[in-house]
């Protein structure tokens, strides 16, 4: 659902404010329905599709909370709605403008420091994460090599790196990409994590599975959404792509071509999960695509990181039955789960798309399994449970960072152990 904005603002005032698109007193809210009614009654009010509600997540079970960011003049139209059907609800974050700015200040407070690299203390631009993959590249020349993965509709490059340690890891592909949803803000902080963490890190287990596979690496698949966050818009999703006169984006996530647009996405060119035209419409995902495809007999395991809900997802997202390797898939993700969580005690769920979230088709993911059966197709849906949501203050970038990785090295571990003397096939 797109937001109506209750103000525009035009950010030359002051440098602090980074974004046009303002959400002063714009509140989160948490419902928990107690009944299969109260979901009921959560679902019909975001299929419903009126503006002013943004549902970060969605109604799924009794129980299980619905974070919906609401504007200021829906707020008593909500609230009444909670009220008179007895429906239990809080306030998360009162004012979103204010936590927008708080971090646009701290993220503006480490760029002062120019190119001095990356500290994992605050969210960089698309700018500052190509000069320093451009710098890996020349830091680590037999080790790191920039890859183009693709182009946006704003002429950027889908800019990646590729890395090899050693010969012999051809056929042992591991694929990490992030904020393909732009506002996803701490997927792509995790991933240039990582893969610091692959470069420089002596710790055994990260040594063995960085050693032993040959890396593609895409921090910002979706540039131009990324770039329109940290300029105008902190909670944009979507491609850049304009559609008719006043849309802007399809999501990008709902775009691919398997089972495209059955399901869980929207055929209106506002709406937040916009499945395109087409499948591939955009370029974003049409030049990726390909480059998957030129490599997809390498791949042994397809990792994609979104935000948020503390999640471990597999395939497939139009049915929650459970489709090709699912129980093999499924251990290894919860080997990865029980990893993630000892370092901090953070707790993941592990499940497939539909079963877990919500019917939603068009995903990177489920094209890869299916079209490039890659055996272990996952996807992360990091910190945190909604106490931020997407506005994940910047000094959790470093524990999402390592206790991802903590479980990254298992589920490589177990990916390793699976296709041991096989053939990379679906087992
Ligand atoms: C936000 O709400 C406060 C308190 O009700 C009010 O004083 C303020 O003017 C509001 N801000 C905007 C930009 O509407
Ligand atoms: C793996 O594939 C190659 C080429 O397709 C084939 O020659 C070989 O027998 C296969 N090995 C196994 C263990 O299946
Ligand atoms: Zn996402």
């Amino acid at each position: 659902m797109k937001i109506i904005p209750f103000t525009l603002f035009i950010a030359t005032c002051s440098l602090t404010i980074a974004s046009e698109v303002r959400y002063d007193n714009f509140t989160l809210y948490r419902l928990i329905p107690k009944s299969l009614s109260e979901v009921n009654i959560l679902t019909d009010l975001e299929t419903s599709h009126l503006g002013g509600y943004d549902f970060w997540t969605h109604p799924k079970d009794v129980g299980v909370s619905v974070d919906v960011l609401v504007s200021p003049d829906k707020k008593s139209s909500i609230k009444d709605m909670m009220n008179s059907n007895n429906i239990q609800y809080e306030v998360v974050i009162e004012n979103v403008q204010e936590k927008i700015e708080e971090e646009a200040k701290l993220n503006e407070a480490n760029f002062k420091g120019g190119k001095v690299g990356f500290s994992w203390t605050s969210y960089a631009r698309i700018d500052q994460i190509y000069d320093w993959l451009i710098m890996l590249s020349s830091q680590y020349p037999r080790i790191v090599t920039v890859i183009e993965g693709g182009r946006t509709s704003e002429g950027r490059r889908i800019l990646g790196v590729k890395l090899s340690f050693q010969p012999g890891n051809e056929r042992r592909g591991v694929w990490l990409d992030s904020l393909i949803h732009a506002r996803e803000w701490i997927a792509g902080a995790t991933t240039t994590f990582i893969l610091n963490e692959l470069l420089t890190s002596t710790d055994p287990g990260v040594r063995e599975v960085a050693d032993n596979h040959d890396w593609y690496i895409f921090p910002v698949i979706n540039p131009d959404g990324y770039e329109y966050t940290h300029t105008t818009n902190r909670l944009w999703r979507k491609t850049r792509k304009q559609y008719g006169v006043v849309c802007y984006g399809a999501d990008p996530n709902r775009n691919w071509g398997f089972r495209w647009n059955t399901g869980g996405s929207s055929s209106q060119p506002c709406s937040d999960t916009y499945a395109g035209p087409n499948s591939f419409s955009e370029i974003e995902t049409d030049t990726l695509s390909r480059y998957l495809r030129s490599i997809g007999q390498n791949i042994v395991a397809y990792i994609s990181f979104h935000s948020y809900s503390q999640m471990i997802l597999l395939p497939y997202g139009h049915t929650a039955r459970h489709l090709d390797n699912y129980n093999q898939v499924r251990g290894i993700g919860l080997r990865g789960a029980q990893s993630l969580a000892k370092r901090y005690g953070t707790q993941y769920v592990v499940g497939n798309v539909a079963e877990t979230i919500y019917v939603a088709t068009g995903s990177s993911m489920d094209w890869v399994k299916d079209t490039l059966k890659v055996p272990v197709a996952l996807t992360y849906e990091l910190r945190d449970k909604g106490n931020n949501g997407f506005l994940l203050p910047a000094d959790q970038i470093i524990p999402s960072g390592l206790e991802t990785l903590d479980s990254l090295v298992t589920i490589l571990l177990q990916t390793d152990r699976l296709l041991l003397n096989r053939n990379r096939t679906v087992v």
